[in-house]
């Protein structure tokens, strides 16, 4: 067979020791990637060089694994992990990536794979990978790793250039008015300015970052903390990875509290793509049109400030209020994620097989 005895090279670093002649080849796989799992346009590779490029981090760290056939890279493994102790630091999320088209698609992954697992740090005990559903990589992790899809993600776009802007104004406008009218003030803070809340948002994001999705109630697994510091962090490294945040945020004027919040991290790199990510509002605040209205401001906002026009976002479960809320602000289901989730004990019955 043609080039059946070519051989893999593997070269096994740190982010910050990957060489130099390697970058170009992983930030090729790195597109290749963005759009497998979005089927929206990638980052300019600049995007993936500069997160290639941060420098040591006392926060998170990347562990890679580089496969070369013939000095060219054809695919690469990497396992995120995070080393900040207010993080969970037992689990890790992972890449594997193998250029498109490759014949020997499965035997590459098995041996980036089996690499990248015997190099993870000691307190890693959790890999968490999302596959496209219906693509042979899923297999693999199903079949060959026995690993189980932990729950499906469900990434939802919305084309914003259908919505009529001057409408869209009024409408927002209308929305703020009746909460300011309930009691509510909105705010609006960027990445820039966002030290301003900061202190008055961590409790916030503490009960969001820990509401289980499915019940959609407060019934709370291990609660997790979220210090200031893990705020202002978060920020951080969001911003190092080239996504500029925008926040907006509601405010219960009785009592100066901040009881909701909806963000969107916008890249320069990227810049059609807005990328919803949290939004949550305090139970005792709920169903008085909060969110609803928060995310309106945020669309305003795309559509008069910005370039976006994809605005995506991932639901991991089913959860009516947030479907009903993004079927209003014209959602559509884009493509759906396997999200395995690999145990420590899979992965060593594996190397031993
Ligand atoms: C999703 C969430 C932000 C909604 O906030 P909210 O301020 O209560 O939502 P709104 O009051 O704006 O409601 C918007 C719409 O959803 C509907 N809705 C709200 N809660 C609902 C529920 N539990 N079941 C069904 N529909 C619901 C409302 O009726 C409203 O529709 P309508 O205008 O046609 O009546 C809030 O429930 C929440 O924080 N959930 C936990 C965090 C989360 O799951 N975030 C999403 C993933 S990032």
């Amino acid at each position: 067979m043609p080039g059946s005895n070519l051989k893999l090279t593997l070269t096994i670093c740190d982010r910050t020791e990957i060489p130099e002649d390697l970058k170009q080849g992983i930030v090729t796989l790195k597109q290749q990637l963005t759009e497998d799992l979005s089927n929206l346009p990638s980052h300019a590779g600049e995007h993936y060089l500069r997160g290639l490029n941060l420098p040591v981090s006392d926060i998170e760290g990347q562990q890679y694994v580089i496969g070369q056939i013939n000095n060219e890279v054809i695919g690469f493994a990497m396992a995120d992990y995070r080393t900040a102790e207010y993080n969970d630091r037992s689990y890790a999320t992972m890449q594997l990536v193998i250029n498109r088209g490759e014949e020997k698609l499965k035997e590459y992954m098995r041996d980036l794979f089996s690499s990248l697992v015997q190099n993870l740090p000691p307190l890693v005990k959790t890999l968490r990978i999302d596959v496209p559903q219906g693509k042979p990589e899923g297999e693999f992790y199903s079949k060959e790793v026995g690993a189980k899809v932990a729950f499906n993600m469900r990434l939802n776009v919305s084309d914003i250039s259908q919505f009529n802007i001057e409408e869209t104004i009024q409408e927002a406008k209308e929305e703020a008015q009746k909460l300011d009218e309930k009691g509510y003030e909105l705010l609006y803070r960027t990445t820039d300015n966002f030290d301003t809340v900061a202190e008055d948002f961590a409790p916030l994001m503490e009960r969001v970052w820990n509401f289980v999705e499915e019940s959609n109630e407060e019934t709370v697994k291990d609660v997790e903390a979220f210090p200031v510091e893990r705020v202002t962090g978060r920020l951080e490294y969001l911003n190092a990875h080239g996504a500029f945040m925008h926040v907006f945020l509601a405010k219960h004027k009785e009592t100066g509290k901040l009881v909701g919040f909806t963000e969107i991290a916008i890249c320069d790199t990227n810049p059609i793509v807005g990328n919803q990510i949290l939004t949550g509002v305090i139970p005792e605040h709920r169903r008085q049109g909060i969110g609803y209205s928060l995310k309106m401001q945020s669309l305003v906002y795309m559509l008069t400030k910005t370039k976006v026009r994809y605005w995506e976002t991932g639901n991991a479960t089913m959860n009516a209020p947030m479907l009903k809320i993004n079927e209003k602000l014209g959602y559509k289901l884009w493509v759906t994620h396997d999200c395995f989730e690999i145990k420590q004990n899979e992965w060593e019955a594996f190397l031993k097989a």
